[in-house]
């Protein structure tokens, strides 16, 4: 490992993550167009009304499976800690900027972590609900107050993710140095240890260990 930079991502993380946000560009905007006749037009990016109305839910499912992705490689890092709690009640110094008071986090600072349960929450709503509302295969199975309510559910659901991205999208480009990570995979040691001291501890004793022969080494012979 380089002296300089630590690893935040793996090249299939990476991978993974920009995958997940192309299909979310591509089912949010052929959604949009489907929801009001104001944002119709948007349907000519997917080769018109029919094409859209086929295409959205294939690209909602994709976007969904790839998504499984993330969860179950970022699960583990947004569970809550004890010093989550106090991190939140001291927002206002983190917007800020102050480090005095702010409590030490992990790999995820709280807010991140809320956005994280956020995204699965209105990821399984829409899909339990689209696959309600997705007449091509499954519409006829349910009674039409079960359709209204997954219509409802779906668009509920959509908004709150789009504003979650837009937050997610607008810290990352906040917190100078993220966006790079996901980028290229790599973080400064200034950075770890600024923003996710906790994580930064974790890495540099692996690296410690790493270093130090557990065995003493003898010679042969
Ligand atoms: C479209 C533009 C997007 C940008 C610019 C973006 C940017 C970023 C950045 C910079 C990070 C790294 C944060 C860090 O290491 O501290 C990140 C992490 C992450 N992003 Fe995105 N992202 C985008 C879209 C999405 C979408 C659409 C989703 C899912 C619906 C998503 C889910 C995640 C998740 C789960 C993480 C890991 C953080 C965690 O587990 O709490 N991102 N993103």
């Amino acid at each position: 490992m380089s002296n300089k930079t630590i690893l935040r991502y793996t090249g299939n993380q990476r991978t993974n993550h920009w995958l997940v946000a192309i299909l979310f560009l591509m089912a949010g905007l052929s959604g949009l167009a489907l929801f009001h006749p104001a944002l119709f037009w948007l349907s000519n990016l997917f080769g018109g009304g029919p094409w859209t109305r086929i295409l959205h839910p294939f690209m909602g499912v994709l976007m969904f499976v790839l998504f499984l992705g993330l969860v179950f490689r970022f699960w583990r890092a947004n569970y809550f800690i004890a010093n989550d709690r106090l991190w939140l009640k001291r927002i206002d110094r983190v917007m800020k900027n102050e480090e005095e008071g702010v409590p030490p986090i992990g790999k995820y600072n709280p807010g991140q972590k809320l956005l994280f349960w956020t995204l699965l929450l209105c990821m399984l709503v829409l899909l339990f609900s689209g696959l309600v509302i997705w007449r091509a295969y499954f519409s006829e199975y349910f009674g039409i107050t079960a359709i209204r309510w997954a219509m409802l559910l779906h668009a509920l659901a959509a908004f709150v993710l789009i504003l979650s991205i837009i937050v997610h999208i607008y810290a990352g480009i906040w917190i100078k140095g993220s966006v790079s990570a996901m980028l290229h995979g790599r973080v400064s040691r200034g950075w770890a240890r600024k923003h996710h001291v906790l994580w930064y501890r974790q890495v540099t004793q692996d690296e410690t260990r790493a270093e130090t022969p557990t065995r003493p080494i003898t010679k042969k012979g």
